[in-house]
């Protein structure tokens, strides 16, 4: 056989080899999500009933670095844990930018992936969970009226994507719909419910091992 014929042959085997290569995606996976998340509250937050009267609140968008551990307890079911740096976000009151929050919003879902375990190299998930959401260094620029808002538990959806690199390394894109709920102080007094109810989108890499 010459040289080349056999380079040729080991080539083709290798690349055959490589293309039908089945990545491990499933029962006792860790797996590790990171990547930035923009966390995007829906767009009538309500009105508080304060002593400087109605006040219609308007939460803003902000994004941040988040990451996601997880388990696979089987092929088609995991669990996995969303945490991320905190979130900073404006409060428009009546209009004029004139609060604002930071909040940790960690979630726990229970996940479904329908093609774990098999060949696929589009590894779809859903999962519902929990979120709780704990608020701080709330500020206004009103002169002595202060913010309080209390933490908050709610149920969470979501959905997402793996698409497989590798026997360890994905892409990842997923979005989250999250039950956020707070009470708030103005000046001390109850003023009523902030209701955040975002949507979180994620998009980075998962590394599973
Ligand atoms: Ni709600």
């Amino acid at each position: 056989m010459h040289k080349r014929t056999l380079t040729i042959l080991i080539a083709t085997s290798v690349a055959v080899t490589a293309s039908t290569q089945v990545f491990a995606y499933g029962a006792g996976d860790f797996f590790a999500r990171l990547g930035v998340a923009k966390f995007a509250p829906k767009s009538d937050n309500g009105s508080l009933d304060t002593a400087l009267g109605v006040l219609e609140t308007d939460v803003q968008d902000d994004s941040a670095f988040a990451f996601a551990l997880g388990y696979r307890f089987t092929d088609k079911l995991g669990v996995e844990l969303l945490a991320s740096e905190p979130f900073d976000h404006d409060i428009e009151l009546n209009d004029a930018n004139l609060a604002s929050t930071e909040h940790l919003p960690p979630t726990l879902t229970l996940q479904y992936y329908p093609l774990g375990g098999t060949d696929a190299y589009v590894q779809p998930y859903v999962g519902v969970g929990v979120n709780y959401t704990r608020f701080s260094d709330e500020k206004t620029k009103v002169d002595g009226v202060s913010l309080e808002l209390d933490d908050s538990w709610g149920a969470a959806g979501q959905l997402g994507l793996d698409l497989l690199i590798d026997d360890r390394w994905a892409l990842n894109g997923a979005v989250w719909y999250m039950d956020i709920d707070t009470d708030a102080k103005v000046g001390g007094a109850d003023a009523g419910k902030v209701e955040l109810d975002p949507i979180l989108v994620m998009g980075g890499i998962s590394y599973h091992f």
